[in-house]
Parts: C-alpha cells; sequence; structure tokens
C-alpha cells in the first residue's frame, strides 16, 4: 500500500520537528513548509530517511504561496505558533484560514492542529489562582488568536479536523503514557512533554477517533 502523504507547517518549532521526526520513523512521506529552509537542518533525523522529507519555502500567512506549495496529500499538520512571545498574532486564525483554503483547493479532507488547553474557560480542571491569574494573563494575545481559530474551525464541516489542547509543554523523550479527555483537562493533569504530544498527534492519523473534537492531553 502506497504511504500517506502529509504536509506539515511548523516543522521548524519544537514540537513541530518532534512531529517531523516520528513521522519519518513511521514511513511517512512529509512536505514540510518553512520560512527559512536554509535555516533548517535535519539533522536530528537518520540520513537514509531524510529523503522522505521535502521542504518547501514560504509562510502560513502567505495565501498564494500556501496554495501553491501544498501539492497533492492525504493529510495537514499544523503546529504554527509563536513561541512564547505574547504579542498579537495572527497566525492561528488568519494562517488557518489560509491552510482550509489551500486544503479545499487541493482536495485535501483531513486536518489535525493546535491550540492550547488553557483557552477553555467552562474548563473547571484549569480554573484556578495560579493559571487565572499569572498565566492567562502572560500568555493572553496568544490564546485569544487560538480561541478565535477554534471558533472557525468550530463552523467549518467540510474538512474533518482534530484540534488538540496542550497542557503545559516540556521536552525530553515520549513516554507513551499520558492522559486525554475531551475539552477540559484530565483531572490534576499540568503538562506533557512535546514528544508525546507529537505521538499522540500521529496517532490520530489512522483511525481518527477525535474528529471535530479538541482533546486535552497532560500526564
Ligand atoms: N509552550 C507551551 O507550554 C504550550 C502550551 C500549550 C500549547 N502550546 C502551543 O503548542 C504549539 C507548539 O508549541 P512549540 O513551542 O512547540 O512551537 P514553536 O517552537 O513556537 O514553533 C512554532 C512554529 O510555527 C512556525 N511559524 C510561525 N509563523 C509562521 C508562518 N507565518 N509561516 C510558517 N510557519 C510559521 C515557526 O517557524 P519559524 O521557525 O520560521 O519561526 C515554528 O516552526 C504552539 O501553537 C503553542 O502555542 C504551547
Amino acid at each position: 500500500m502506497e504511504q500517506m502523504k502529509i504536509f506539515l507547517l511548523g516543522g521548524t518549532g519544537k514540537t513541530g520537528y518532534e512531529v517531523l521526526k516520528q513521522l519519518v520513523d513511521r514511513k511517512y512521506s512529509i512536505t514540510a513548509l518553512v520560512r527559512n529552509p536554509l535555516g533548517f537542518n535535519l539533522d536530528g533525523i537518520e540520513e537514509a530517511k531524510r529523503q522522505q522529507v521535502t521542504i518547501v519555502k514560504g509562510s502560513a500567512l502567505d495565501k498564494d504561496t500556501l496554495e501553491d506549495k501544498m501539492g497533492k496529500c492525504d493529510l495537514v499538520i499544523s503546529i504554527l505558533g509563536t513561541g512564547t512571545k505574547n504579542e498579537y498574532t495572527e497566525i492561528y486564525s488568519e494562517g488557518g484560514r489560509n491552510i482550509l483554503e489551500a486544503m479545499r483547493i487541493k482536495g485535501v479532507k483531513k486536518l489535525i492542529t493546535i491550540t492550547s488547553g488553557l483557552i477553555d474557560m467552562s474548563d473547571p480542571s484549569t480554573d484556578n489562582f495560579f493559571l487565572n491569574r499569572i498565566i492567562r494573563p502572560n500568555f493572553n494575545k496568544i490564546y485569544y488568536d487560538q480561541t478565535r481559530w477554534e471558533t472557525i474551525l468550530d463552523d467549518t464541516k467540510d474538512i474533518e479536523w482534530m484540534c488538540v489542547r496542550p497542557t503545559y509543554l516540556t521536552n525530553g523523550d515520549p513516554t507513551g503514557d499520558y492522559r486525554v479527555k475531551e475539552r477540559h483537562c484530565p483531572i490534576g493533569g499540568r503538562k506533557i512533554r512535546r514528544s508525546d504530544l507529537a505521538d499522540f498527534i500521529i496517532k490520530q492519523i489512522s483511525p481518527e477517533p477525535f474528529i471535530y473534537k479538541k482533546p486535552v492531553l497532560a500526564y
């Protein structure tokens, strides 16, 4: 059977690179859209496996380039972000709209994307002093645009999307041992390694139990 082709956005990022590495290990063929191909090296990937990755240059905010570069693929994975800079951004909402539009033009039907566990104000597990007074105000501009992106997704029915909402991201090897709960954080959960987040994302490729859902990940 021919291996699935994946279009990846955010592959140069800390989580995106984990996703890229694990996709390659699982023998997927990936086209990664990056803003700066010259500054992107695949040193973390075995040389023999690097041919599974095609790097194309472009920004998610440039609709025409995105449409042009997306090409034929079975699935789009978007791990876009802004680092920890709490500045006004449209990378989720405008980037997301551009991704959806490019997918429609190219006939791609499946999308896995990312926001944050903390944007859901109805979640009793994250309703505490520290998160409400310190973390949420410190990242409010990021959460604002992530919320706009989720609102766009809520109105999207022609593409099968899944939106992962991680808790606080840390580094380290995957444990494979994490909890997943729809919309709300698993009780007492605080953080998740980027490698386990990548593991979860890739496990959703097939079968896809979280279509039109927003699973939260934590230990
Ligand atoms: N940090 C946390 O604790 C936490 C918690 C919950 C959720 N999250 C969310 O999880 C996601 C992953 O976080 P992370 O820290 O692993 O990500 P990150 O390292 O900040 O990576 C962000 C990626 O987005 C890319 N990007 C930004 N603007 C772009 C554009 N216009 N066109 C194309 N690519 C663009 C960056 O590319 P360049 O290399 O070109 O900059 C980079 O590859 C983020 O959305 C973050 O908000 C984070």
